[in-house]
Formats: structure tokens, sequence, C-alpha cells
């Protein structure tokens, strides 16, 4: 090799290739803006999921009590879920605890449902109000793989199905469709679990 090839070859390896510092910037700045738009169509997907979700769960216990509601969510969450995994999406729930096994969080979603859990109880001590939307993100620039969760926090309409003090005939339902169940006990404000959001480009 040419000495000064070399020494330029040694030059650009020390400098950290300057060379193709434009063209990283730009397409640095490129990716930003994919990872901003994946997490706006995330936040779109949870609102879908979310919403369609509670229409469902009132209607059937306006009509037919918490035991339909149990039903209802049974018969509902799993398609409401596949409506809205398509084009590269999954999206889903889960939670430390959960109802469905289905459910069950890998080890990236237990990471982040224990750091949400953390926060909540930080704010809690604290008395403040938690961070909102409680979410996260990762995102391989390289891939374009992208993974998203937001906090789920248990209200008042909750507690007739996951609180600590769920009806005996509710709890009869609930244990008939999920004999595991671990998701009740939980108290007003505490983390029930969290949206789930993955993509991969396809
Ligand atoms: C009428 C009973 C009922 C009520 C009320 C209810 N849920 Fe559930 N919930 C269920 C059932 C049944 C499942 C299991 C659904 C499935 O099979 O995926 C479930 C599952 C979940 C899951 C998915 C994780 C898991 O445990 O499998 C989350 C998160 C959740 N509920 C949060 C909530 C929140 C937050 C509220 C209040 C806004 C709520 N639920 C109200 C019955 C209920």
């Amino acid at each position: 090799m040419n000495k000064y090839v070399a020494l330029l070859a040694l030059g650009l390896l020390l400098s950290g290739c300057n060379i193709y510092e434009k063209p990283q910037i730009n397409s640095a700045d490129k990716k930003s803006g994919e990872e901003q738009i994946k997490v706006q169509q995330a936040k779109a997907h949870v609102k879908a999921l979310g919403t369609g979700l509670k229409t469902r769960l009132q209607q059937a216990i306006k009509t037919g009590g918490l035991e339909a509601g149990v039903e209802e969510c049974q018969l509902a969450a799993g398609p409401i879920a596949d409506t809205l995994s398509q084009d590269g999406w999954q999206v889903g729930r889960t939670s430390l605890k959960v109802r469905n096994p289905n459910n069950a969080p890998d080890v990236w979603e237990r990471e982040q449902l224990a750091y949400f859990s953390g926060l909540l109880d930080k704010a809690k001590l604290s008395n403040e109000q938690p961070r909102k939307p409680l979410d996260t993100y990762q995102y391989d620039s390289e891939s374009g793989e992208f993974r998203y969760m937001m906090a789920i926090e248990q209200g008042q309409i909750c507690m007739a199905c996951h609180g600590s003090n769920v009806d005996p005939a509710v709890k009869e339902v609930i244990t008939k469709h999920y004999p595991n169940d671990e998701a009740t006990g939980f108290n007003l404000g505490d983390l029930r679990g969290a949206f789930t959001l993955s993509y991969k480009p396809q």
C-alpha cells in the first residue's frame, strides 16, 4: 500500500471517518423522523385498542353485568388486537401479573413494566402525578425494528375485576375462563399492566 494511502486510511480511522460525517448526520435525521412517526403510530394504535376495549366492556357490563363483562373481555381483547396487528405491527397488552397467560411479558417487557412500576411508586411516595403518558420505546435504526409500551394504571372501574374485593360470582366466571388468573389484588393507581406494541419492517 502506498504510504500516503496508508496514512490517509489511518487518519480517517482515527478521526472516526470524518469523510462520512455528512451522510451520517443526514441519515440520522431521517431516522429520527422515522422514529417519531413510529411513536405517533404506536400511540394511535394504543388509543384504538384502549377505546375499542372500553366501549365493548362498558356495553357488556351495562346489558349483562360484570359476568358478561368478563366474557366480553375474553371474546373481544384478542380480535381487537388482531385487527390492529397489521402491516408489520403487533399490538397487545401485558402485565407482571396476567389474567390471560398469552399476555405474559418477555424480558424487555418485564424490564419496562418494572421501570413503570418504580416511577408510579415514586410518584405515590412524593404525592406527585406520574408523567403522562407513561411510555417508553426502543428503535433499532439499522433494522427499523421498533417496540413501544404505555403503562396502564388501575382505575375505579377496573376494581370490580382486578381489585382485592372481587365479587364471588364474578370471581367464579373469571376462574372458569382463566384458571391461573394472577390479575387481582390491584389497588387504585397501581400499575395494572401496559399496552405493548412492536413493529418489524416487511
Ligand atoms: C368485567 C371484568 C373486567 C373489568 C371491569 C376490567 N377487566 Fe381487565 N381483564 C378482564 C379479562 C377477562 C381479561 C383477560 C382478557 C384476555 O383474555 O386477553 C383482562 C385483561 C386485562 C389486561 C391484559 C393483561 C392480562 O392480565 O391478561 C389488562 C392490562 C387489563 N385487563 C386492564 C384492565 C384495566 C386497566 C381495567 C379498567 C379500566 C380493566 N382491565 C377492567 C376483565 C376485566
